[in-house]
């Protein structure tokens, strides 16, 4: 499958330290693996019966010198055949309809895949010419693996039917532990969920590409809720589809963790010599804490995985027209708002919803991705010319996935949309999804993008996908590939976004779907950032960038100042500024509206934000206090070299009977992160303190009064 290959080209770098270094042992018998990351050991075992054992997955052992003889855990690849002990990872019906694997131990190679060793273990069923390779990918310094499987057809006649296949499975030491994943819905995205994880399966899954939550999950020891101490099990899945994870404890106390593409409604058949490889999942185990699974995979998806033309490069600041005009653009409007833009220091201008052939509003338009000439009588680049006269750069918003129809494109092919004969084509805002699995849908898309991006002078392209997945029927496939439709089609999304980026390797790419609606380390390896929310409330945007900042890297986290009040609490523009400033700063307001007290304010929050920005967009974030535990939320970024910190602190509520002196007290808030023998110096106060001081003993941010905030820039002298 073409996902993993580009997955793996993304992350492909140099060859890195650890790839000299000792990640995996080799057995003497060459019959077992030890896999070591920096806080872990993962062990398997061939045994008597050639089956793949997993006997060994925590914290780091000497394998070889801490035991002799390993008990059984559960197989490597667990199938449907034989007894089933656990949740298998694998089903096929082979060709005569027997629907059992056996499969045995054949070979195993180790490579090097970007920089890191990767174990590559190939199996076989004893009679049916079905091969499965697994493989594992070490990456030591972030305290996981990648696991991924490709399955073979040897046979020269007959196919074989795929009913399941994830990309790997883990077992987790007999103990009562506690799940933590994120789930939302539109406008409430990633909300932390904790759990006990009792006998029995639970379940989280995606079936409609939408899911305005995470496949990330940790896994703690019950009792274990230290932030930055203890040990964590913990992944992800690095896909856009449907996908699937299942905790599954068994009578015994064992954890299982299954997950990859989920195979509802799915199916795939492979002809003879035919192979399917699934998209990799992470899986890792640190003992930092869920703090440390928080660095591990934010720093993996900046360091590795975000496209590389701008991944160490600061985020310009955005201004985004659709809070102010909507879909109603024209070109003397939208050079007022660039105007004031540029004057407040914006960098990047953006135009969003409304701008192509017939989108008058959300019942039209969608799918004729060419310039609107009503409300552009002279094309876009009359209008791109006098943005970029000003100093700014220009971009656009695009929904690609989408037809309306009404629409020149649906009338001209109706056929060309997911639907199934004689039932319902459902809409969802008024729209239809484009069958992207599909060759002549791709090509008409990638030739119409292509075409815009050509014509106009284009640096930032906003993609949006704005419904969820119904009527996932193709009809005109061949019958076997019917039910693999929505693997084509995200195989062809990715083809897609990569297609452009390859050809305009200059324009910045935003993620979005309806807000945070389809983000996961699948999108963060094509597009550079990600819409986080339509919901702009700064208050509850606190809550969702906090979650959002377990998950992923700041640098990726677009906000936008805008007049939205959802708890009616009329916040000050300082304090929606801050909140913003927390990720990448976009504005979002009607400016031409605003009077000069407000542009100062926007000015000047803009200035303090480009001083900081590097720190932010390139350091590590500590959630010191989340609001989920406290009214009051507190984010610190450190700069790599440690000598930089930014600190905001945002307050939600006051204590009414505490005096100052009481909130000193219970207020001391240790940092994370710094050099301990260095002395820092904080701006906005007197003394300074050494690193170690900072950590272990902790200052007082005086930040009262409800819906407050404050940025502290802190120094190393
Ligand atoms: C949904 C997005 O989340 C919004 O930001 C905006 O782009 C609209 N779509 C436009 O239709």
């Amino acid at each position: 499958m073409k996902n993993i290959v580009s997955y793996l080209l993304i992350t492909l770098l140099p060859l890195s330290f650890f790839a000299q270094n000792n990640s995996i042992e080799v057995g003497k018998d060459e019959r077992s693996w030890n896999i070591y990351t920096k806080s872990s050991t993962y062990k398997l075992k061939v045994d008597r019966n050639n089956i793949v054992q997993v006997v060994y997955y925590g914290n780091k052992l000497e394998p070889d010198r801490d035991v002799k003889d390993w008990e059984y855990w559960g197989n490597e690849i667990p199938v449907r055949g034989g007894f089933v002990n656990s949740k298998s990872i694998l089903e096929v019906i082979f060709p005569d309809g027997v629907r059992d694997i056996e499969l045995e131990y054949k070979k195993y190679e180790i490579t090097d895949i970007g920089g890191y060793k990767t174990i590559k273990i190939t199996q076989q069923d004893k009679y049916y010419p079905l091969e499965v390779n697994s493989f594992i990918r070490i990456l030591p310094e972030y305290d996981f693996i990648e696991k991924w499987i490709e399955v073979r057809n040897l046979g020269k006649k007959g196919s074989i039917k795929i009913e399941k296949l994830s990309s790997g499975s883990i077992f987790l030491p007999d103990n009562a532990y506690e799940l933590t994943h994120f789930s939302g819905i539109w406008g409430h995205e990633f909300t932390p969920q904790t759990t006990r994880l009792t006998q029995g399966t639970k379940t989280i899954e995606v079936k409609d590409f939408k899911s305005y939550g995470s496949s990330t999950f940790m896994i703690r020891p019950e009792k274990e809720n230290d932030r930055y101490n203890g040990k964590v099990w913990f992944g992800t899945f690095t896909y856009s589809g449907n996908w699937r994870l299942d905790f599954d404890k068994s009578f015994y106390g064992k954890i299982q963790v299954t997950g990859g593409i989920n195979f509802w409604d799915q199916e795939v058949y492979l002809k003879p010599l035919q192979s399917f490889t699934t998209p990799v999942m992470i899986y890792g185990y640190t003992e930092e804490g869920t703090n440390g699974v928080t660095q591990n995979l934010a720093s993996y998806s900046r360091e590795k995985l975000l496209p590389q033309t701008y991944r160490d490069k600061v985020r310009p600041v955005l201004y985004n027209s659709w809070y102010a005009t909507a879909m109603d653009v024209n070109e003397e409007q939208q050079l007022a708002l660039a105007r004031e833009a540029k004057n407040m220091g914006v960098e990047m201008f953006v135009i969003d919803d409304g701008w192509f052939k017939g989108r008058i509003d959300e019942k039209s338009g969608l799918g004729d991705w060419t310039v609107d000439k009503n409300k552009f009588p002279n094309g876009l680049n009359s209008l791109i010319e006098k943005v970029n006269a000003m100093g700014l750069q220009f971009g656009l918003w695009i929904e690609p996935e989408m037809v309306n129809p009404n629409s020149d494109l649906y009338r001209a092919h109706p056929d060309w949309v997911f639907y199934f004969p004689n039932r319902t084509r459902h809409e969802g805002r008024n729209q239809l999804i484009l069958n992207l699995a599909r060759e002549d849908v791709y090509q008409y898309l990638y030739k119409s993008l292509n075409k815009v991006l050509k014509e106009n002078n284009i640096k930032f392209i906003k993609w949006d996908m704005n419904r969820h997945m119904t009527d996932p029927g193709f009809a005109s496939a061949p019958a076997e590939e019917q039910r693999a439709v929505r693997i084509k089609y995200v195989e062809n999304l990715y083809r897609l976004v990569e297609s452009l980026r390859k050809d305009f390797p200059e324009v910045w790419f935003e993620n979005c779907s309806s807000g945070g609606g389809r983000i996961d380390l699948g999108m963060i390896s094509r597009y550079d950032f990600n819409w986080v929310s339509d919901n702009t409330d700064p208050v509850d945007r606190i809550f969702i960038q906090d979650s959002y900042l377990t998950l992923f890297p700041a640098n990726t986290m677009i906000s936008w100042v805008t007049h939205e009040d959802w708890h009616k609490l009329n916040p000050s523009l300082e304090f929606k500024f801050d909140v913003c400033m927390a990720g990448v700063l976009g504005v979002g307001y009607d400016i031409t509206k605003w009077n000069d007290a407000q542009k100062q304010v926007a000015k000047k929050k803009i200035e303090q934000y480009k001083e900081i920005r590097e720190v932010i967009h390139k350091g590590k974030t500590y959630r010191i206090v989340s609001p989920f535990d406290e009214n009051r939320s507190i984010l610190q970024y450190v700069s790599v070299n440690q000598k930089e910190v930014v600190v905001f602190v945002y307050n939600l509520g006051e204590y009414p009977r505490q005096s100052v002196e009481e909130n000193r007290r219970s207020k001391l808030t240790k940092l994370k992160g710094l050099l301990p023998d260095a002395t820092y110096k904080i701006e906005d106060m007197n003394s300074t303190y050494t690193g170690k001081y900072l950590m272990e003993v902790g200052i007082y941010f005086p930040v009262g009064g409800a819906y407050n905030s404050h940025i502290y820039s802190i120094k190393a002298l």
